[in-house]
């Protein structure tokens, strides 16, 4: 029952259509790497109340419980991808991996150190796509058709990314949005290498996540509360310029994703 396809029917069928699933993004798809990179290790999703809801304990996730790829790769009946910072050998990975890192940035923090911008995590999608590649090799080190077999079977989670460059930007710009949004075509160029790399080695399936509201994200909001004017309104609670942010990216990216549908015709996303 396993295809590439995406004769996507829904959960509950008993049989996973896919063998594994790849994922990739920041703190909203991180399932344990920043409790283990040396420089977010010990950080705050390591203590309660983060996992008290679900796990029953800290774990990694910047959640009280599941994250939505949890939700995924339960109802696709496969057990969690192992953090991609968990594993060393191919068995670790026989069920996937999972890349994303909380904090993580889609953009280089060479690139964002040009626009003035320093990343406290080291790591953003460019780290990722390697990581990824180096997983393959370690499956199916023999040759490309081997590999290209492997993705055939995949599943590839592209979780929201570009949120923590942004709100860097907005930060140290004291909440002005110019400088951010002359980053949405790097951001989106960024995800777009990600899916064309994974594409190239064989990837059939690919689930790709848009921006979050970012006028309601409770940090961003705490860091730089809005003056007056700056709300949709006090009930909202929620400030129109990043909503608007998150838009333009959203945008953006299904414009890009439509592109690469017509690119690709034999690949879902
Ligand atoms: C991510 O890649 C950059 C550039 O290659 C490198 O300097 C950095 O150490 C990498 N981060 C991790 C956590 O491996
Ligand atoms: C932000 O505000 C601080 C303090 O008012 C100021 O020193 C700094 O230059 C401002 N940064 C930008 C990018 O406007």
């Amino acid at each position: 029952a396993v295809t590439g396809e995406a004769d996507a029917g829904g959960a509950g069928h008993g049989q996973a259509r896919y063998d594994r699933v790849f994922s990739f993004g920041d703190s909203l798809t991180d399932t344990g790497n920043s409790a283990i990179l040396p420089v977010t290790a010990g950080g705050p999703f390591t203590n309660p109340p983060y996992g008290q809801t679900h796990f029953g304990r800290p774990n990694g996730r910047a959640s009280d419980g599941r994250l939505v790829i949890d939700f995924i790769v339960e109802s696709l009946g496969l057990p969690p991808p192992t953090p991609y910072l968990a594993g060393k050998t191919a068995v670790d990975f026989l069920h996937g991996a999972n890349f994303a890192v909380g904090g993580a940035t889609a953009l280089d923090p060479a690139f964002l150190q040009s626009r003035g911008i320093t990343s406290f995590v080291p790591v953003s999608l460019s780290n990722q796509t390697s990581w990824f590649n180096g997983v393959l090799q370690l499956l199916d080190s023999t040759d490309i058709t081997g590999q290209r077999k492997i993705m055939a079977s995949s599943l590839l989670y592209l979780g929201e990314i570009g949120f923590n460059d942004y709100s860097f930007v907005a930060v140290f710009g004291n909440g002005t949005v110019g400088l951010a949004q002359s980053l949405v075509p790097h951001i989106v160029g960024a995800i777009r290498s990600v899916l064309t790399d994974a594409i190239g080695v064989g990837a059939r399936t690919m689930v790709v996540a848009g921006m979050i509201p970012m006028g309601c994200e409770p940090e961003l909001l705490a860091l730089l509360p809005g003056g007056a004017g700056d709300y949709y309104d006090r009930a909202s609670g929620c400030i129109a310029r990043f909503n608007q942010l998150a838009q333009l990216h959203n945008r953006a990216l299904k414009r890009m994703l439509c592109q690469l549908r017509r690119d690709h015709p034999g690949a879902a996303i």
